[in-house]
């Protein structure tokens, strides 16, 4: 029979993704998983029931038939009502953010589920394959690209034509790190003057090595695991206003800055937005985070003196297609580490990757972070 996996159709109303495609859904079944997929799961990311049918999935429809199962997988954690039907010892797979959904994740300790949340894979290069985060946030920092270049009124490359010669756009990138670098890629390729900004200095290799032009700062603040550490208050007037000059000569700013585990870094003030051209547009891909610009609002666009400043929470999900894609290939390599070769669910979990991703076991709070939240006893 092998092991039974369940993938849901998202609940959260932005989401198109689905976090298994058909074609991994087949190397799954091929090596003896048991797939039950609810109905529609994939219809948002392109993917209709009949590909999932064809690739040896089961379809089903309703808590009786779904959880009946070992590994639910989802982008993110299964709804309250899921939770209630599942029965205890069912591993979940999902992005979690445990942070964001207390209540949620209380219900899931109380129906002593194994809950993995994909956002806590430690950085390690044997978990690159799995790393959601990073596969996500590539696609992020192209569609931030797409949606400047469609926002803003001017045109990206240098056009020569017989009405005069039309000069590029200037587009900043701030934060160089995954979704930076697809973001300068992407404006580059469609002809854009690209600038990169990041306090990591080793950073700037990377900006450089795809044509564009890293701002630099005389420090260095990488801190611990290849993250950004906090900066001195000195050190932050140096940067604001290098940032601000370069922000306010730009046509498109795409900021991507973030510190794990703590409020986004606040780099364009309102001061700074009123120094930026009309017409600009800024893309703030940390407003779910608390946003790199003053006036961010999450899931809008505030427009202020001619500026745009775009809160976009669904960049991922605007690519469902290939985000989804690329979350079910993270999803099927996790899955090597939680189901031996011989096919059986490991009871056991003493692989790195598996005892940093895991929040709750059966009832216990294993995420120390997680328990704090939930003030639960050690
Ligand atoms: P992130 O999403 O936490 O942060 C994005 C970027 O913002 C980072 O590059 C960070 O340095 C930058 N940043 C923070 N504060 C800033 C400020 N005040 N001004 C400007 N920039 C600021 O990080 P992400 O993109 O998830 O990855 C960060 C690093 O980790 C990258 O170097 C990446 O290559 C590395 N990484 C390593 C992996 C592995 O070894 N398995 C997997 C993924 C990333």
């Amino acid at each position: 029979m092998g092991v039974r996996l369940t993938v849901l159709r998202e609940s959260a109303p932005l989401e198109r993704r689905v976090a298994m495609v058909p074609e991994v859904a087949e190397r799954l079944s091929k090596a003896g998983f048991t797939l039950l997929v609810e109905r529609g799961a994939g219809e948002r990311a392109g993917y209709p029931d009949a590909d999932y049918e064809r690739a040896g999935a089961k379809l089903c429809t309703g808590p009786m038939e779904l959880f009946d199962t070992s590994i639910v997988v989802g982008i993110g954690p299964p709804s309250p009502e899921s939770v209630r039907s599942m029965r205890a010892g069912t591993v979940t797979i999902s992005l979690l953010f445990p942070g964001r959904r207390i209540e949620l994740v209380r219900s899931m300790q109380e129906a002593r589920l194994r809950v993995f949340a994909l956002e806590l894979l430690p950085r390690i290069s044997r978990s690159q394959s799995m790393d959601v985060l990073s596969s996500q946030a590539s696609l992020a920092g192209y569609e931030a690209a797409i949606l400047g270049a469609e926002l803003s009124p001017r045109l990206f490359p240098m056009l020569t034509t017989a009405a005069g010669t039309i000069r590029p756009s200037t587009v900043l990138i701030l934060g160089a790190g995954v979704a930076g670098l697809m973001a300068i890629a992407t404006a580059r390729r469609l002809g854009a003057v690209v600038e990169g900004y990041d306090v990591r200095r080793a950073a700037g290799e990377q900006v450089r090595s795809l044509g564009a032009k890293f701002l630099e700062l005389s420090l260095n603040a990488e801190g611990t695991g290849g993250y950004a550490r906090e900066l001195t208050p000195e050190e932050k007037v140096q940067e604001s206003q290098m940032v601000g000059d370069a922000v306010a000569r730009a046509d498109v700013v795409i900021t991507t800055a973030n510190v794990p585990g703590r409020k986004a870094p606040m780099l364009v003030g309102r001061d700074v937005v009123a120094r930026m051209k009309p017409g600009s547009v800024l893309i703030d891909l940390a407003a779910e985070s608390g946003g790199n610009c003053e006036l961010t609002r999450p899931g809008e666009t505030v427009v202020v003196g001619g500026v745009s400043i775009v809160g976009p929470i669904d960049l991922p999900s605007r690519v469902a297609f290939h985000a989804s894609l690329m979350f079910a290939k993270n999803v099927q390599a996790f899955l090597s580490l939680l189901v031996d070769p011989a096919g059986r669910l490991v009871e056991t979990y003493t692989d790195e990757i598996l005892t940093a991703s895991l929040v709750l076991k059966d009832g216990d709070v294993v995420h120390a972070p997680t328990r704090e939240l939930l003030g639960a006893p050690r």
